[in-house]
């Protein structure tokens, strides 16, 4: 089967990915026909899904935003995605240019695609890695090379955690992480959730089976577990759209629609 170039070689494609689909879901063009599918079944499903991803991106935003302004260089954006309008890089460095970014995915469409956007950025790179690795994360020679560990970090998680099992042991992969930072670093967080709309999450839960990267959701009292070590800036673990809104017309009536807790906490 020909393959656009920004695909890289041997690509499972009997498998929609979710870094694919959330790509398609927020208009972007990096994503093959069984993510679009994918995409299509889950937004017929669950029509939300679409402003339920924007809300998201726009919380990974307003959260840079401010990391920057705490006077966090070092980034280390794990589950990055494939790259679409506004990267942690581009917003980070929009207001401070010295400010380095590692983005990390397992997925390899997102990798390649982050490392040609990337390309001739000497303060942004992009590597493949599974986050229930830790460890190699932080030994990898160009987190090493790129980012000051002994300096403040902001560790941005995403969408993410809800892709790690409780087998996998989540909690402890981001206590080993939190270890490695420095106190000042920032730890930032959004998570899907069952506690509202339980049948449409439900619903997403089962159709995420079929992907690469199947959903656990958690309770907030779960997801505050996450900010063990950490305490967490106003306003504290919200509804995503709910955290700093740049105008109170943002939040909107339901912010629990959303489906998704978001918050940051700074290291103790
Ligand atoms: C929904 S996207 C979120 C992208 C971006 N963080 C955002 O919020 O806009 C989730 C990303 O996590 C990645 N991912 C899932 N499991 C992962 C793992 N174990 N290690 C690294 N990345 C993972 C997926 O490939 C996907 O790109």
């Amino acid at each position: 089967m020909g393959q656009p170039d920004w695909a890289p070689e041997g690509l499972d494609l009997s498998r929609p990915s979710v870094a694919r689909a959330y790509d398609y879901t927020l208009g972007g063009a990096h994503n093959f026909a069984v993510d679009r599918e994918f995409a299509r079944q889950l937004l017929a499903a669950v029509p939300d899904m679409r402003i339920t991803a924007r809300a998201n991106r726009a919380f990974l935003h307003r959260a840079v935003r401010f990391l920057v302004q705490a006077g966090i260089r070092n980034f280390l954006d794990i589950g990055s995605g494939i790259p679409t309008v506004g990267n942690v890089h581009e917003i980070a460095q929009e207001t401070a240019p010295d400010t380095r970014v590692v983005y990390v995915d397992i997925d390899p469409v997102a990798v390649a695609h982050s490392r040609q956007i990337l390309a001739g950025n000497t303060a942004a790179t992009a590597i493949q890695a599974d986050l229930r690795r830790p460890d190699e994360i932080l030994e990898h020679p160009e987190v090493r090379a790129l980012l000051d560990l002994d300096q403040p970090v902001g560790l941005m998680l995403v969408a993410i955690l809800h892709a790690v099992p409780d087998e996998d042991d989540p909690f402890g992969i981001v206590a080993r992480l939190r270890d490695a930072l420095c106190p000042g670093s920032y730890l930032a967080i959004s998570h899907a959730t069952s506690d509202r709309r339980a049948d449409e999450m439900d619903e997403i839960t089962r159709m995420f089976k079929q992907t690469t990267t199947p959903t656990t959701t958690r309770t907030r009292a779960e997801v505050l577990r996450f900010f063990d070590g950490f305490d967490l800036v106003e306003p504290g673990l919200v509804w995503s759209p709910q955290w700093r809104p740049d105008s109170p017309e943002d939040v909107g009536e339901h912010p629990e629609r959303m489906m998704m807790y978001a918050g940051v906490g700074r290291r103790r």
